[in-house]
């Protein structure tokens, strides 16, 4: 007989499947070299700071050494950025290790986990990689005038039960691009005993440019059970060099710093994140793009009879009203790569990332 570790697996891991990165995108680059318009994963075309690649470059000369473990600089400058003190802060090689370590230590068999319908996808595989009982509460309808598809606070409030240790909202959420205010966040803590946690991914919150608007982290004073995750992924254009963090109660944090791996955030990483966060024009500037791209990129979706969600993010759920995949594979032959998003459950839909004003027009000269 063969051997097959698959049987040996624990029964939540076996229940798992390995990341679908979709597209073999090396290969996809030498296929169609410049032309190719890589809008599939919520990238920021802007490219990082000048300032962080030099920083960067500066701190490869160290290679020989280990990072600073506690990420230190990195920690003082957000701690400053945030108002919040440096034991409140965890760092992740990207934020989805963050919500991945988030159930690893409070989630299990005897601790239950709730996630909204359409939520972010990792919610759900953190949840069932510790082996929690999950409740998926169903998503506001298509219909909602300022949410379709969004999170059900009130309903995710109702679901609440003694034994839910852990609760995954994302604002805005990703792929859905529908977000809460603070006010509605601030009610519905206030409906959550201190015994459950309530984590709020922000990975798009810088984006988050509009009147009225504030970070979760507004409300964490309050509410000590409330974590906050965070990446340099998007806004901040660092998605390669994998840099995330949260912020949380002082205790959670130190719960969560027993799962870190010591070195998980290399040294140009880390050196890269503190020149990206200092330099607050260019991330203005981006930012200000991104708007700007997103605004006429949905309207001239919308002349070509295309109707995309309201977004504030750097992406667009479009949707066709029909079995979306057509319209995936002729772009896809196209060299023009967004995101199907049957996966979840929303067939019908394609998430397209706001790209450069070159690759929005291959995009829209692309379209059947
Ligand atoms: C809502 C949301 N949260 C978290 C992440 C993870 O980002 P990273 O691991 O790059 O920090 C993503 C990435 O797309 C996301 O869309």
């Amino acid at each position: 007989m063969s051997f097959d570790a698959e049987r040996l697996a624990q029964p939540a891991i076996r229940a798992l499947r390995a990341y679908d990165p979709g597209h073999d995108l090396p290969t996809l680059r030498t296929r169609f070299g410049a032309v190719l318009a890589e809008l599939g994963s919520n990238e920021n075309p802007s490219g990082p700071s000048p300032k962080a690649l030099a920083a960067a470059r500066e701190a490869l000369a160290d290679s020989h050494r280990y990072p600073d473990p506690r990420c230190g600089r990195l920690r003082d400058v957000l701690s400053n950025h945030h108002g919040v003190s440096p034991d409140q802060l965890v760092f992740g090689n990207g934020s989805h290790e963050l919500l991945m370590q988030l159930a690893q230590a409070f989630a299990g068999p005897d601790a239950a986990v709730m996630h909204s319908q359409y939520g972010f996808a990792v919610f759900a595989i953190a949840a069932a990689a510790s082996g929690a009982p999950t409740i998926c509460v169903p998503a506001l309808p298509r219909e909602h005038p300022s949410a379709p598809w969004g999170h059900d606070l009130d309903a995710m409030a109702a679901a609440l039960r003694d034994d839910m240790r852990l609760v995954y909202l994302a604002n805005p959420n990703n792929p859905t691009g529908t977000w809460f205010s603070p006010d509605a966040l601030h009610a519905f803590l206030k409906k959550v005993p201190d015994d459950t946690l309530v984590v709020v991914d922000e990975a798009y919150g810088e984006f988050m440019q509009v009147a009225g608007h504030a970070s979760a982290l507004s409300l964490m004073a309050a509410h000590p059970n409330l974590v906050v995750t965070r990446t340099f992924s998007k806004a901040y254009a660092l998605a390669g060099m994998r840099v995330g963090y949260l912020v949380a109660h002082p205790s959670v944090a130190a719960v969560l710093e027993r799962l870190r791996e010591s070195f998980n955030l290399g040294l140009a990483t880390q050196a890269a994140a503190v020149a990206a966060l200092a330099d607050s024009v260019y991330l203005h500037l981006t930012l200000t793009r991104n708007a700007e791209e997103r605004a006429w990129l949905a309207a001239e979706l919308a002349e070509r009879g295309h109707r995309t969600l309201p977004s504030l993010t750097n992406f667009l759920l479009l949707d066709t009203g029909e079995d979306a995949a057509p319209l995936e594979r002729h772009l896809f032959d196209r060299g023009v790569i967004v995101r199907p998003m049957g996966g979840y459950g929303l067939p019908q839909t394609v998430r397209i990332s706001v790209g450069s004003r070159a690759e929005n027009r291959r995009l829209l000269e692309a379209l059947p």
